[in-house]
């Protein structure tokens, strides 16, 4: 423990910026390294997880008026896809697509991916983008001329506080021949079921979530004792957002790179917001971004919708 390797200075200058906060914080987007993806995996799997196998029910029983939302020789692009999971729901339905466009950070992961869905979908162009969704992307040259439908599954949007999701509804409102947004978001619901969800029984979302002090130790010269800090969830019931957060379990210090970060007892690290909306909530931020509402799909039990936007006249 003497050595503290700082592997990545962006996820260590990040990681400085948010403990030597008050209150403390940091990024959600540093859960998924290797290890953190594979407890993502683990949490999409829960009983206590429902918006992951809801959310597929959703789309699954909602084929035909997602077909019709989506214009002939229209390109589907995928915000953040990852394994494309979902999108292959669509894509056995959808046999007029001009093109598939996934979006995700991970380049080795997206090539891989695509290789499965170029197996899958032999007719259909697969034209993978390595990206970060939350800045401006390049789209490809050749879905220039099409109709664009944007797809982003999993209530990620959740993730963003309300400004930020407004600007990235804005942005892609912006792409040339946009017609539709498909957008899955997780509902407001009784405070028990969403504390459920992200403080399962078998201990998974606080492994997730104590990944991230592990991966400071591994990536960023921090020496953290990750037992030290108990995994919470929170719902804010003002904000309509789950928080997950660390939580001191004693005063202590520690060490990232060559500052010392003091904890008092009880002090948390506030890890991450996962908005929830209702159809009102959604309609009122999609319209500042230009977009109204053109169907709105829920499960029986109201958990999830997915919805599906179009410009605004
Ligand atoms: C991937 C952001 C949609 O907010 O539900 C799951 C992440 N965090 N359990 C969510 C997450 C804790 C998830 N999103």
């Amino acid at each position: 423990m003497d050595k503290l390797l700082i592997d990545d200075p962006a996820l260590h200058a990040s990681a400085l910026a948010g403990l030597t906060a008050s209150p403390k914080t940091l990024e959600a987007k540093w859960f998924y390294d290797a290890a953190g993806s594979a407890l993502f995996e683990r949490i999409t799997e829960l009983p206590e997880y429902y918006p992951t196998r809801t959310e597929a029910a959703i789309l699954r029983a909602g084929t035909d008026r997602l077909a019709a939302a989506v214009p002939d020789d229209a390109a589907l692009v995928e915000l953040g896809s990852g394994a494309s999971v979902k999108t292959r729901i669509l894509l056995d339905r959808l046999d007029h697509l001009a093109a598939y466009v996934p979006i995700d950070i991970s380049a080795t992961f997206l090539a891989q991916v695509a290789e499965g869905l170029r197996a899958a979908y032999p007719a259909l162009p697969i034209l993978p983008v390595t990206g970060d969704f939350m800045s401006p992307v390049t789209l490809p040259p050749r879905i220039a001329d099409r109709p664009k439908v944007a797809f982003f599954p999993g209530s990620t949007i959740g993730n963003l506080e309300p400004a930020d999701a407004t600007a990235l509804l804005a942005r892609i409102r912006d792409w040339p021949g946009i017609a539709r947004f498909i957008l899955g978001v997780d509902l407001v619901k009784d405070p028990a079921t969403l504390t459920a969800a992200y403080d399962d029984a078998a201990g998974v979302t606080a492994a997730f979530n104590l990944n991230l002090l592990h991966r400071l130790n591994r990536e960023a010269g921090a020496d953290f004792d990750p037992d030290g800090f108990a995994h919470e969830a929170r719902w804010n019931a003002d904000a309509a957002r789950i928080e997950m957060h660390l939580v001191s379990r004693h005063a202590q210090t520690v060490r990232l790179g060559d500052t010392e970060i003091a904890f008092a007892a009880g002090e948390s690290i506030h890890t991450e917001n996962s908005h929830k909306y209702t159809r009102d909530s959604l309609a009122g931020l999609a319209g500042v971004a230009g977009w109204r509402i053109a169907d709105w799909m829920t499960d029986p039990d109201d958990l999830f919708a997915v919805s599906i936007l179009e410009p605004a006249p």
